[in-house]
């Protein structure tokens, strides 16, 4: 994909699409933006609201209201169009909701001759991004979902908060559903170039205690916010802009998306989270982590959980 104008169209302009938006606009990441919403007078607002910001941005940005003809020439066409959860409802619930919305967008989009990728911020996002591929028919590898890459980095920042150190120097990722069954391989956690594990000599017997609680706060991190204010929206909308910048920047960076897995780590016929090189063309490669059996359990239960829920419902 030859990249000129650099053009990202949004469906569902609810608070994760507007927050992704207004972090594409401050980030400066592409020229042209689309939002598309069934509530078209509501998209034509937050439109209008950005453009109002359009002298303080730090490039221009050509943002409007638009449709599914406006997805042709798109570079990506990201969905956060759907139900999101409600006070404890996990991501699970959402699935056959979601499922009926997506029938009605992935239509209109490949119908317009978009020929780019596919970017699912939908939960639950590993299946909507199974199911944003099944009923396309795109390539599998320009299909993917913003996955692990919130948790990952929310992992990242009580690791840094924990050792005092910045989180871009800790290297470690979150793996799996975008859920409950989510975990850290922590045999391929690093602070700098060096094994988090070992740091448990140094620091001492509440270490283990230490990353246990950490994987914890990450796996319950959306539900504790959805406590406290409903809806969790900035980090997904910036973890997807990372994600932007890496496609639309060609920039071949490792980040844990929702990927279809076609034999890596022993799992097929499952999209789920883990560590990508992303350029252009969407997913390059799956990384392939050396996992510790335990890890490798970890992960194949995640995908079960995953299958199982696709099968029940498409
Ligand atoms: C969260 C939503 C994006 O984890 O699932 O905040």
């Amino acid at each position: 994909m030859k990249l000129d104008k650099r053009k990202v169209v949004i469906v569902g302009a609810g608070m994760v699409g507007m927050s992704y938006a207004y972090s594409l606009l401050n980030q400066s990441v592409c020229d042209e933006l689309v939002l598309i919403d069934v509530n078209k007078t509501r998209a034509e607002g937050e439109a209008m609201d950005l453009n109002h910001g359009l002298a303080f941005a730090g490039a221009s940005m050509r943002i409007y209201a638009g449709n599914y003809d406006d997805c042709r020439d798109a570079d990506i066409v990201a969905i956060a169009a759907g139900v999101a959860q409600k006070p404890g409802e996990t991501r699970l619930d959402l699935l056959k909701r979601n499922t009926e919305v997506f029938r009605s967008i992935i239509e209109p989009v490949t119908a317009s001759g978009f020929n780019g990728i596919f970017l699912v911020a939908t939960n639950p996002v590993d299946i909507m991004t199974r199911i944003t591929c099944a009923l396309s028919g795109f390539n599998p590898r320009r299909v993917l979902g913003s996955g692990t890459a919130l948790d990952t980095a929310r992992l990242r920042y009580l690791v840094g908060e924990y050792l005092k150190v910045d989180p871009r120097n800790i290297h470690a990722y979150v793996m799996g559903e975008h859920g409950d069954s989510e975990f850290v391989p922590w045999s391929q956690a690093l602070l700098a170039t060096k094994p988090i594990l070992e740091l448990g000599k140094e620091i001492g017997p509440e270490f283990s205690q230490r990353l246990e609680d950490i994987e914890d706060e990450v796996r319950t991190a959306a539900y504790k916010i959805i406590e406290a204010k409903k809806a969790t929206y900035y980090g997904i909308g910036m973890a997807l802009t990372r994600i932007t910048k890496a496609i639309l920047g060609d920039e071949h960076s490792v980040l844990t998306v929702s990927a279809m897995l076609r034999g890596d780590y022993g799992q097929r016929d499952v999209f789920t989270g883990v560590p990508c090189i992303i350029n252009q063309d969407g997913i390059q490669k799956v990384l392939p982590l050396s996992l510790t059996d335990e890890e490798m359990e970890k992960f194949a239960r995640s995908c079960e959980t995953l299958r199982e829920s696709f099968e029940g419902i498409f």
